[in-house]
């Protein structure tokens, strides 16, 4: 028997990801095993293009949580938020990795975006510009409980996501190393305005989830401290993975108990 609402792209179906409400996404594939392993018990569900899925169960949830990895940019999110959402998934969290422009903010601290810039092209598909990228503020304060309470080292607040990882974070560390007029400069702008960090996804997470009725939040751990240096640093996700893990699985948990999702009540 065919899966008659199987997704071209994702290559899921609601029975695969058995009703799950809740997605947690990574961009890199191979961090949906680092998710997975958080929880008590998974199970790999496969990989179609970028989008590598695992089912995670915690017993005091009634319906598991799906592990999907969205590829890297907002097309590929854009994507999988839409077919996610045909599945019945509405709690979508993003667990990802950023670049600090605060000094404050160190290599593995975790980023929680409140909002974030839209420097990005995906967005403006689904709301104008003038539309806010804004996080799910019950999902926003789920992680932050989250954070407090496993004593993880975090920041909230704005967040800046671009199209692109060199141009656009006005990085010069590539082949071309010119960065165009238009983003010259705008690492200091960012600064100044006191968004904490690039990254290349939240914008048109929010935008998209906040046009569809669907809810959206992201957590990041720190790779890259731009105002020391342009690289990413390769052990920061190394030392912060377990954090990032830990405090999704948990903000799940806090926000799962205490909305009126009529799936997530028991009894
Ligand atoms: N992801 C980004 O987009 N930028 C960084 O600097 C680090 C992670």
């Amino acid at each position: 028997m065919t899966d008659s609402n199987l997704q071209y792209h994702i290559g899921l179906s609601s029975s695969l990801i058995e009703n799950a409400r809740y997605v947690l996404m990574p961009g890199d594939p191979a961090r949906v095993a680092v998710l997975s392993a958080a929880f008590p018990r998974s199970r790999p569900l496969g990989q179609n293009r970028e989008y590598r899925a695992a089912l995670a169960y915690d017993e005091d949830l009634p319906t598991p949580i799906l592990i999907m990895s969205t590829g890297i940019g907002a097309p590929s999110a854009a994507i999988a938020i839409e077919e996610l959402a045909c599945l019945g998934v509405r709690y979508f969290l993003r667990v990802g990795t950023t670049g600090a422009i605060q000094e404050h903010i160190g290599l593995g601290d975790l980023v929680i975006s409140e909002a974030s810039v839209r420097l990005e092209g995906t967005s403006s598909h689904y709301a104008p510009i003038e539309y806010p990228a804004a996080a799910s503020i019950d999902m926003t304060y789920s992680l932050l409980e989250a954070a407090r309470a496993l004593g993880v080292p975090h920041h909230s607040g704005m967040t800046c996501s671009s199209d692109s990882f060199w141009p656009g974070q006005e990085r010069h560390d590539s082949f071309g190393t010119y960065v165009p007029r238009r983003f010259q400069g705008t690492l200091e702008e960012w600064r100044r305005l006191n968004v904490l960090s690039y990254e290349m996804e939240n914008s048109a997470l929010f935008v998209v989830c906040r046009a569809l009725g669907l809810e959206a939040a992201s957590v990041c751990a720190v790779v890259a401290c731009r105002w020391q240096r342009e690289a990413v640093c390769h052990d920061a996700y190394t030392k912060a993975k377990h954090d990032l893990a830990r405090v999704a699985m948990e903000a799940v948990r806090h926000h799962a108990t205490r909305i009126k999702d009529p799936i997530n009540r028991h009894g």
